[in-house]
């Protein structure tokens, strides 16, 4: 593990680069683009070169939640009132989408009244279709395939633990779900090793593996699958898992907890990691089930951290994109 001394000192990517982009999938986005904001979080976060900008003044975002959310709402919310915008919340139950106005109508007339929208929906081909209809920038807030936010403040965690990300061994137990294909693209972009230790039944899709893979050819970067959880876990720098039950999934929660049991992070797993290896966990966690209150509260969890660190990022993309 390098000191922390060696982490370089980020710059903000250059102006306007990435201004009127969505931010659907980190797969949309080059090795080089995702690394400057995998920077431009961490000077976000260290004050830096940002200290004091104020990119969003005068400018309004949409933040459009169809599931419940704590970290990515309130993350977005801040970090727009602190780069000078406005945000305006919005649950998709309170809105004229519960009646039957259409995505792409809504995201037609989001556009005429704010700047950017940020979105949480179930099905991913949902957003993509707001975007298509949107002529304002779109960020992905989740979705059942996706979290790429997430997975920025995953990348800034690593970076400043380790003092970079290419070459990590990173290890993803679990459920193969949205936060799990999010860290497949970050693997495959930033250029590190993410091994996925899952049941058959709950391995990550083949489509998004596929896409990854192609990704990763760019940078060194790879994705490994195995049902072997130690397998997976063994000499890890991180180690990383998500709930067994995400937003959605709640019809099959019996055979997922009985499928997924074998893959718990507790202390005896954590062992097989190296000796330095961090704790992951995009929150919320479900204490017991994928992950003991051993590990999550232990000295090699960093997850409330990682949690924090989604503001950084938050301000990164809208910075960007705005
Ligand atoms: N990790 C995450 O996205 O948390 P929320 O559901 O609370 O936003
Ligand atoms: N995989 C989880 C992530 C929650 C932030 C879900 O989709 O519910």
């Amino acid at each position: 593990m390098r000191p922390a001394a060696a982490i370089a000192t980020a710059a903000v990517p250059e102006a306007g680069a990435l201004r009127g982009r969505d931010f659907l999938s980190l797969h949309d986005f080059t090795p080089a683009e995702v690394e400057g904001l995998v920077a431009s979080s961490l000077a976000w976060k260290r004050g830096g070169a940002a200290a004091g900008a104020r990119p969003l003044a005068g400018r309004s975002v949409a933040l459009l939640f169809l599931k419940p959310s704590t970290r990515t709402r309130v993350s977005f919310e801040v970090a727009t009132a602190a780069l000078g915008g406005h945000a305006v919340c919005l649950q998709g139950g309170e809105m004229q989408l519960a009646r039957g106005e259409t995505v792409a109508d809504t995201g037609r007339v989001l556009s005429q009244l704010v700047d950017a929208i940020v979105i949480r929906a179930f099905g991913h081909a949902e957003i993509e279709e707001l975007a298509a209809a949107a002529s304002v920038p779109v960020v992905n807030a989740l979705t059942d395939l996706l979290h790429p936010s997430q997975a920025l403040a995953d990348m800034l965690t690593l970076r400043e633990r380790f003092g970079h990300l290419g070459g990590l061994r990173v290890a993803y137990v679990g459920d193969g779900n949205n936060v799990c294909h999010s860290l497949c693209f970050a693997a495959a972009k930033a250029g590190f090793a993410l091994r996925v230790g899952a049941p058959e039944a709950f391995r990550p899709d083949p489509q998004v593996l596929e896409a990854a893979r192609a990704d990763a050819r760019a940078t060194g970067g790879s994705i490994e699958v195995t049902a072997d959880v130690r397998e997976a876990v063994a000499g890890a720098d991180a180690v990383y898992t998500d709930t067994w039950v995400s937003m959605g999934f709640e019809a099959g929660a019996g055979a997922r907890r009985r499928a997924l049991e074998p893959y718990r992070v507790d202390a005896a797993l954590m062992a097989l990691a190296a000796p330095h290896a961090v704790f992951l966990h995009d929150l919320p966690a479900h204490r017991g089930e994928e992950v003991t209150d051993e590990v999550m509260d232990g000295p090699a969890s960093v997850v409330f951290e990682q949690a924090g660190n989604r503001l950084h990022a938050a301000k990164a993309i809208l910075a960007a994109i705005l």
